[in-house]
């Protein structure tokens, strides 16, 4: 078994029914808090399947967590649970540090206490992977090199701040216990099961829905994306052959500046679904206040991942993005079941 926790959020979703779609992989204990971003649509299609168990709880709760370690002997924890949203860590930060830091801690106690009371191979065999982002590493210039693993820690909002906390117990964890953890930071996601507070998905549903498209300040910031399935098969290759104790970063080689990500949404939706008027969803661009704190750019330099495990992603943006379009596109139940009450307060709190 495996425990992954966040696993009804947009990553760990995709990350679970990936893993599950792989018949040689073990069974999944699914911990969730199911916050507003965690949906149990996502996992619709595991209804029924013995090696999907989920458990509706919090990371932070010490006892659970004890409980469910001791009846399920998982070899390995994957850690997604985390909120998440840089807008709503600007809003409200104390959700992110009760979650992002205090969780992680807590997780990481029951988890040290669970890995001495084993012994022999599964001792040795047992893994706490944590899902980092490269948002803790702060902004870059257009000029400066991507990010590599040994940047310094520089992180700018609430959200990466939290983050790069959690990522420093992880390592602590490692260095003080001999805590068997590996660690890896990535760059921004997109793909099915997308949350539609994001920017790509946002993107695409307010302009099927005639909405303005909300481009923060210049919209030159720039941003490397990397397709979720591509993230899932770089965490299965760190989980199961990265080098105890090590961080690996993991990215699209894809930078975009986010005018030019809406931009090109704007073309393929012109050609999938074009405006009843015929004319261009670019019309819909907006140009809104900016994000305060906004980091200019994020840029990942994913060679050790590749040099060492021999992983590169395999979507490009262009392939990447015509299949998140055409997946939305598809779904429109599941698009139905997220677009509720609470997401249509946040969106008037954010950008009215
Ligand atoms: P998400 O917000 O879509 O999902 C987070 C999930 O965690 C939700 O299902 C939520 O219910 C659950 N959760 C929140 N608090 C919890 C708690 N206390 N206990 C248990 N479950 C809890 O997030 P995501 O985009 O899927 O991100 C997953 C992880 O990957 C996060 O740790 C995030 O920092 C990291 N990450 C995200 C991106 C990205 O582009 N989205 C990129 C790099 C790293
Ligand atoms: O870099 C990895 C990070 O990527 C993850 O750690 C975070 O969990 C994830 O949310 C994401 O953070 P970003 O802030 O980069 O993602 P977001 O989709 O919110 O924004 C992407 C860019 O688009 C960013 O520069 C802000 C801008 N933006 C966003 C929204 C929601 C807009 O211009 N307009 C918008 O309405």
């Amino acid at each position: 078994m495996i425990l992954v926790t966040g696993g009804a959020g947009f990553i760990g979703g995709n990350f679970v029914l990936d893993w599950l779609k792989i018949p040689s992989n073990e069974a999944v204990i699914n911990l969730d808090k199911l916050t507003y971003a965690g949906n149990l649509a996502t996992l619709e299609s595991l209804e029924g399947d013995s090696r999907h168990i989920f458990v509706h709880g919090d990371i932070g709760d010490k006892d659970l967590i004890d409980r469910l370690l001791v009846q399920y002997q998982p070899r390995a924890i994957v850690n997604f649970a985390a909120e998440s949203h840089v807008d709503r860590s600007i809003h409200g930060p104390a959700e992110f540090i009760h979650t992002n830091i205090v969780g992680t801690f807590h997780l990481l106690e029951s988890a040290l206490a669970y890995w001495k009371s084993l012994e022999g191979s599964a001792k040795e065999q047992f893994r706490f992977h944590h899902v980092s982002t490269d948002e803790v590493y702060g902004s870059l210039s257009l000029t400066d090199p991507a990010f590599t693993e040994t940047h310094a820690y520089e992180p700018n909002s609430p959200y990466s701040a939290s983050k790069a906390a959690s990522d420093h117990l992880v390592r602590a964890w490692f260095h003080t216990y001999g805590f068997p953890v590996v660690t890896t930071n990535c760059s921004n996601n997109y793909g099915p099961y997308h949350f539609p507070e994001k920017l790509i998905p946002l993107v695409i549903l307010n302009a099927l829905n005639s909405k303005p498209l909300p481009i923060y300040g210049d919209g030159q910031q720039i941003r490397d994306w990397l397709f979720v399935g591509d993230h899932c098969s770089a965490i299965r290759e760190v989980l199961a052959r990265g080098k105890l104790g090590e961080t690996y970063n993991i990215g699209g080689w894809n930078e975009k500046a986010n005018i030019d990500v809406v931009r090109t949404i704007c073309t393929i939706l012109d050609e999938l679904k074009p405006r009843v008027d015929g004319r261009s969803y670019a019309e819909q661009i907006t140009y809104v206040t900016d994000r305060p704190g906004h980091d200019r750019r994020y840029a990942i330099d994913a060679g050790k991942i590749e040099r060492e495990l021999g992983w590169r992603p395999a979507e490009t943006f262009d392939s990447g993005i015509k299949k998140t379009i055409e997946w939305y596109l598809d779904n429109p139940a599941w698009i139905d079941g997220v677009v509720s009450g609470s997401y249509r307060d946040w969106l008037k709190k954010q950008y009215d």
